[in-house]
């Protein structure tokens, strides 16, 4: 019997990865989306046609449980969230229902229609904020450093919850920032290797960043959703962290990314107070030895080659735009 898959998120930078993974193990894919006035389905072009796409959202609890109703998916990957941690301080009553309680509208319509779904909760390294101890596990305690970081911790817990209450299997991934050429603009690592290429075709000449001493681990998005669907392939529910086990600065990034097109960082780069953060986490390090170990999963991508990546791919795009723009 084909397996169906629901991803909600399905159009964000994990959600385009998942759905191509999924589609390759020949699973049958739908994909939640919001309704708005303008499609942004970018991410998910090359695929649209094997996707199976429904209108729902996260706020609205009637329409989650007449979608699993209706699909009746044996997976259910929640990747749907308010998910840029600025973001979080400007709205953090948003981020709260979208990020944390649409966690609680998603098991309730698991719960409700099938308790044999499994169930998979996109849980963030953002969690472990204020670090407690370094490199951090699926022991560790949480301490997190913005409204973004308290929602997901709410997120997780009610995962948890939902598994040991009502016998869902249910799992959350506590994952460690992943990138790769189709994350948001707006996130560190594409702000700058967009800017690298630009700066490059001359079309731009300054980047601003906030912070440039945090410390993340960074892995390949690719690699990570692969961890996703390993988690809901074992015979018990349960939680793990994915991560490299390495940590980088923002600084190194931007090193990096510039001398990997022969520009010198220290020309174009400025650091703005403005863009500093309420709170920040300066430093994240993830043990993955129990992913390791029971999934057997491992990252594939190593840093200096997701660098490279990036702004390989930003160059190809942005020389691809000025041709359009002079045809
Ligand atoms: P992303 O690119 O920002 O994608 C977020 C997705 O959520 C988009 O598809 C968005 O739809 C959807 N969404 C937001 N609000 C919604 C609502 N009310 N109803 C329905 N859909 C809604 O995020 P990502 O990087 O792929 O991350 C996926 C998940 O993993 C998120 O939950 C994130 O918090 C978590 N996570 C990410 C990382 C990372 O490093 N990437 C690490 C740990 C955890 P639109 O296209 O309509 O905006
Ligand atoms: N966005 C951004 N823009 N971040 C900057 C900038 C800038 O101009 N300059 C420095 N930084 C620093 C931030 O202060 C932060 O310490 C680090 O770069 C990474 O920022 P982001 O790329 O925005 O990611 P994040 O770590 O805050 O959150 C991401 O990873 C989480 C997992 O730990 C997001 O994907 C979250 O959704 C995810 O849960």
């Amino acid at each position: 019997m084909t397996r169906k898959a629901l991803i909600t998120g399905i159009t964000g930078q994990d959600g385009a990865f998942l759905a191509e993974f999924l589609l390759g193990k020949g699973y049958e894919v739908h994909g939640m989306v919001r309704r708005a006035s303008t499609e942004s389905f970018e991410r998910i072009a090359s695929l649209r046609d094997r996707l199976i796409l429904h209108q729902a959202d996260l706020l609205d609890q009637l329409s989650i449980i007449t979608l699993i109703s209706q699909v009746r998916p044996h997976e259910v990957y929640n990747l749907a969230a308010q998910s840029f941690v600025p973001t979080s301080w400007l709205q953090p009553l948003l981020t709260g229902e979208f990020t944390a309680l649409g966690v609680t509208r998603m098991l309730e319509a698991v719960r409700l229609v099938d308790r044999d779904i499994r169930f998979y909760q996109a849980s963030s390294s953002e969690m472990f904020g204020k670090v407690r101890q370094e490199p951090q596990n699926e022991q560790t305690s949480f301490w997190p450093r913005s409204p973004y970081g308290v929602a997901k911790v709410y997120g997780h817990w009610i995962t948890v919850n939902y598994r040991e209450s009502y016998n869902v299997f249910a799992c959350s991934g506590i994952l460690f920032n992943h990138e790769s050429p189709l994350r948001g603009k707006e996130f560190v690592t594409r702000k700058i290797t967009d800017a690298v290429a630009r700066i490059k075709l001359g079309v731009q000449d300054k980047l601003v960043l906030g912070n440039l001493e945090a410390m993340r681990d960074w892995g390949f998005a690719g690699d990570y959703v692969k961890a996703m669907w390993l988690m809901l392939q074992q015979d018990e529910p349960d939680d793990y962290v994915i991560a490299t086990g390495e940590k980088h600065s923002v600084r190194e990034w931007v090193e990096l990314a510039f001398g990997h097109v022969d520009l010198d960082w220290r020309e174009h780069v400025q650091s703005d107070p403005k863009l500093l953060r309420p709170a920040e986490i300066n430093t994240l390090r993830g043990d993955a030895t129990k992913a390791r170990t029971i999934l057997q999963w491992q990252p594939e991508v190593a840093f200096p080659e997701l660098v490279r990546m990036m702004v390989d791919a930003d160059l190809q795009r942005v020389r691809r735009e000025l041709a359009d723009r002079d045809r």
